[in-house]
């Protein structure tokens, strides 16, 4: 595919990596060889990417039959099979989703696809998530989520994506503080601690110098992002084992997952 404006096809992007392990086409060279070069590293990293996409839209389909109809997705990734206002309006026509990645190509696919119910609402917008002002200020998050009513706030796959220097706890609370009592936290994250030893060091010695950066972390400082919710069952668990059985029988598994409701 040819690069639209503002993206480097020469620099590994998440989005397209993540992509290419899910099946799309909307990857690079680039993307391709940290995708692959990771496979052959360890065991089980396709699958979790494709689990983790399947956790979403379970996540999704279970606040949507709690009466939650409002969505604020954090790091969309480029359109795939399932996106959150599909499986949120399959169950509910007036569910409400605002969709927020800082990658051109997403933005680019989002905009042909991402169409809504006429009952509902679906808007997009390129921002940095790290920047939680910006995105709650923004008119476009302003006019599509009603800030008194409960948001499932969705951080599925973006916090490992965000490194300790930028206060990744401190990113949640500014999104939390801005929802109501009643609202949902939706997490997962990368993680080496459901990984034998050798294939943690594996991991790390494959991607230490890939130009992608990813912070693995542990159950325990996960779940210290849950600060101010109550973990809703089975809790943070294996991101395939999250109401379900494995879609895609993993050989080694990457991802914690979980949802909260905010005291
Ligand atoms: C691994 S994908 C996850 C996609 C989707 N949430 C899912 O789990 O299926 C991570 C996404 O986060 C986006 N992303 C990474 N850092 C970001 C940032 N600082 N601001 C906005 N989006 C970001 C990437 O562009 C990519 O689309």
């Amino acid at each position: 595919m040819s690069a639209p404006n503002g993206i480097n096809p020469n620099v590994p992007h998440s989005a397209r990596v993540y992509d290419y392990w899910l099946g799309g086409k909307d990857n690079f060279e680039a993307d391709r060889r940290v995708a692959e070069a990771t496979m052959a590293a360890v065991p089980g990293v396709r699958e979790s990417a494709r689990n983790n996409r399947a956790f979403l839209g379970r996540a999704v389909r279970h606040l949507t039959q709690l009466g939650v109809r409002q969505f604020l997705d954090l790091g969309t990734g480029i359109p795939s099979q399932g996106n959150v206002h599909e499986v949120a309006q399959a169950g509910a026509p007036d569910a409400r989703v605002v969709y927020v990645d800082n990658d051109p190509i997403v933005m680019a696919h989002a905009r042909a696809l991402l169409t809504s119910t006429p009952e509902g609402r679906t808007a997009y917008i390129e921002a940095d998530v790290r920047d939680p002002q910006a995105v709650l200020d923004h008119p476009e998050v302003r006019e599509a989520l009603d800030f008194s009513r409960p948001i499932a706030l969705m951080m599925v796959a973006i916090l490992m994506h965000i490194s300790d220097e930028d206060d990744p706890a401190g990113i949640v609370k500014a999104y939390a503080d801005a929802m109501p009592s009643g609202s949902y936290l939706v997490l997962s994250h990368l993680t080496l601690d459901l990984v034998t030893k050798q294939i943690a060091d594996d991991y790390l010695a494959a991607t230490k110098h890939q130009a992608m950066h990813r912070t693995p972390r542990t159950g325990e400082q996960i779940a210290r992002y849950f600060d101010g919710f109550d973990l809703i069952e089975p809790g943070l668990v294996p991101v395939s084992q999250w109401h379900d059985t494995p879609l895609f029988p993993d050989p080694a598994t990457w991802m914690y997952a979980g949802v909260g409701r905010k005291r």
